[in-house]
């Protein structure tokens, strides 16, 4: 595959990142998936005990995936966390090369970060959040879809008619996120505009990645329908359906009010089903692309299967060439 101009900034072989996630996204699954090629993001939650501490963690995660590859990976900062700006620091002091910035204003911190050569990538949910990216200076756009995993944008505009509006609208690269798990889904993703596709759902069904093997096997085993988005509040977010899931939705038409709502939710659900593995009482994070995810795989061999998926889609679709 020659290489695009995400591959060339980012220094990468094949244009697929996997996304910063919470709790999962620590240096072992960060190093496998840049080793193989691709680009690997650490998130500062990840690979620490409960109630670690964050910003020493990210400094711990980024010595480690340095001991385990020499490849470009990315550190994934969430703009509206207390500790963002420390996290900041430990970038710069660190010398990390990319960050992926998200849920905030990408203005606060992209140029501190520019001026330390950091690449910034920003994730918007809307042509108006990545306009205003863009204005900041981002070297490229992560358009997510609300069929993404966890936490998505207010206005859920689906993949599809996101992505052609994005790259109509802006001049850097735009990378799609969201419903994206093999090649075809690649294939039209680039064929709307984007130049690269982030996935996590994907990456958490693999080998290396530490969630608790019951969440692994709840993403193999679920289908179509089985994600769903409660709003939260303010904070609309898509999770594999489960009796928390459920319950919680069933508040949600019954019009709960918002302290209702965060009542029930409490603070450790996440961590529940993701690391502990109960996943009926907890909130286990996944995009609509859990339906076809049908294994448990090493993350090398899902980069891989993702790029030849891409090259047989673009080559033997015949439909694709049914009106020459
Ligand atoms: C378990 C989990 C946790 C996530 N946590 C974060 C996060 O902390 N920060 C972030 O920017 N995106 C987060 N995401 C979103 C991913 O980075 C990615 O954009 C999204 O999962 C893409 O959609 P997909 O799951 O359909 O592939 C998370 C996704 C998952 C599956």
């Amino acid at each position: 595959m020659k290489k695009n101009r995400v591959c060339e900034l980012l220094e990468i072989e094949y244009p697929i990142i996997q996304g910063g996630m919470f709790h999962l996204a620590d240096a072992r699954l960060a190093a496998a998936v840049s080793e193989a090629g691709a680009l690997g993001t650490l998130s500062p939650y990840a690979g620490m005990p409960d109630k670690g501490n964050p910003v020493d963690n990210l400094r711990i995660q980024i010595q480690k995936i340095r001991k385990l590859t020499g490849r470009p990976f990315a550190v994934n900062i969430l703009l509206d966390l207390p500790e963002s700006g420390l996290m900041v620091d430990v970038l710069l002091q660190e010398k990390a090369g990319i960050a992926v910035t998200a849920a905030g204003n990408p203005g606060i911190y992209t140029e501190l970060l520019h001026s330390a050569g950091i690449l910034v990538l920003h994730v918007a949910g809307s042509v108006s959040q990545a306009r205003s990216a863009e204005s900041c200076g981002v070297d490229t756009v992560i358009a997510e879809g609300c069929e993404a995993a966890g936490r998505i944008a207010h206005d859920e505009i689906p993949l599809f008619p996101l992505i052609p509006q994005v790259a109509d609208a802006v001049k850097v690269p735009v990378i799609a996120a969201g419903g994206i798990a093999d090649g075809r889904g690649m294939a039209a993703a680039f064929a709307l505009g984007a130049e690269g596709v982030q996935l996590g759902t994907r990456f958490v069904a693999v080998d290396e990645c530490t969630a608790h093997p019951a969440y692994k096997q709840a993403i193999v085993e679920s289908d179509d329908s089985g994600t769903i988005v409660t709003r939260r509040g303010t904070v609309p977010t898509r999770s594999l359906k489960s009796r928390f899931i459920e319950d919680l939705a069933s508040m949600e038409r019954s019009g709960a009010g918002k302290e209702r709502i965060e009542e029930f939710i409490g603070s450790k659900r996440a961590w529940t089903a993701q690391i502990s593995g109960d996943i009926e009482s907890g909130d286990a994070y996944a995009g609509s692309s859990a339906g076809m995810i049908r294994e448990i795989l090493p993350a090398g061999v899902v980069v891989r299967k993702i790029m030849k998926e891409y090259q047989d889609t673009l080559r033997c679709n015949e439909s694709l060439s049914l009106f020459e």
